[in-house]
């Protein structure tokens, strides 16, 4: 018999335009997952709003991070494809999850801390019941791996808390899931201050990249990042600029960093960087013009996330009835 392949579920928030970050951090990588595994690649709106949505905007960059799903060669028949709200079970699963969720665990999440200090006493309650969510993400499809950046493991670690407990209370249900970390992911940093995470969220634009970005905006943000003045290509902590312009060189070709600071013996940083922005723009071009073509088809994107909602609402929906079972909620 053949043995069933394990599970990964992974999401992208529509709360902003997807940065080179998002597609080297994640979107890459998980195109490579797709033959090993049963994936489940979602389109998290539903914690996009957690904050305030333009609903215009929503709208469009939902369908655009799907579209960029399938242009950077997530092939839609291989793998599910959805949007989070079209799978009602997420709603529902996540209300008996915090249900079994405390206050106390939910209050040390770090994400929630800190946008906390940035809104105070009206920080939105989503924000605070955000992890119980993604936990039931995860669960309805019982993942056993979860690709994840850095900042999402506390996150992942609350999922595999409550999936621990629920199934000590109500006896074995979930999969408790793994972070999957991949090989080439490194976390691409901010162009101009390379001490923070590339984000769309900084007030400066040439700080990141979109992956929609043309490619002569890429090429002068590119030209205009940090670096110091040393003037060797180093892999070390101590350039933390030409560090991550090294990283996004290595995420892109799939060459360790190591091979690459070879390649640039006796050369300087203006090299380095055109090599940097070609690799970016050959790299995005193609599935910008992709993207184009996805967003002009609405007819061939529904057809996508309709068939996708239609299995992952099967799947789901088995998880959430044993859930309900088990609480004590009467069956219809
Ligand atoms: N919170 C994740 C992020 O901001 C997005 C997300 C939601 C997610 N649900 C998930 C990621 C489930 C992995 C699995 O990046």
């Amino acid at each position: 018999m053949e043995e069933r392949k394990k599970i990964i579920f992974s999401g992208v928030k529509p709360s902003g335009d997807l940065t080179l970050g998002n597609y080297l951090g994640a979107i890459k990588n998980w195109v490579n997952l797709q033959e090993e595994y049963d994936c489940y690649f979602c389109v998290v709106d539903l914690h996009a709003i957690t904050v305030k949505q333009e609903p215009k905007e929503l709208r469009r960059r939902t369908l655009e991070i799907l579209s960029i799903y399938i242009a950077s060669g997530i092939v839609p028949e291989k793998n599910t494809l959805f949007i989070q709200s079209h799978v009602s079970a997420h709603s529902e699963a996540s209300w008996l999850l915090n249900c079994n969720s405390y206050m106390g665990e939910l209050g040390r999440m770090t994400q929630f801390k800190d946008k906390s200090q940035k809104y105070g006493e009206s920080i939105g309650a989503g924000l605070f019941t955000y992890p119980v969510l993604m936990a039931a993400d995860i669960l309805l499809y019982n993942a056993d791996l979860v690709p994840v950046g850095i900042d999402q493991k506390q996150h992942l670690e609350l999922s595999r808390d409550i999936a621990e407990r629920f199934n000590r209370v109500y006896s074995p249900t979930f999969t408790v899931p793994d972070a999957y970390i991949p090989t080439f992911g490194a976390k691409i940093m901010d162009l101009q201050d390379p001490s923070k995470k590339m984000s769309k969220s900084e007030e400066n634009p040439n700080g990141y990249i979109l992956i929609m970005d043309p490619p002569e905006v890429i090429r002068k943000k590119v030209s205009r990042a940090v670096t110091d003045s040393i003037g060797v290509v180093n892999y070390t902590d101590d350039q933390p600029g030409v560090k991550n312009l090294i990283n996004i060189l290595s995420s892109i070709k799939g060459v360790p960093a190591e091979d690459i600071v070879k390649s640039y013996e006796g050369l300087g940083y203006a090299e380095l960087k055109r090599d940097v922005a070609d690799s970016i723009v050959s790299e995005l071009e193609p599935i910008q013009n992709k993207v184009r073509d996805l967003m002009n088809d609405k007819t061939y994107l529904e057809e996508i996330y309709k068939k996708g909602a239609d299995k992952a609402n099967y799947v789901a929906m088995k998880t959430l009835r044993k859930m309900q079972k088990k609480i004590g909620l009467i069956p219809r």
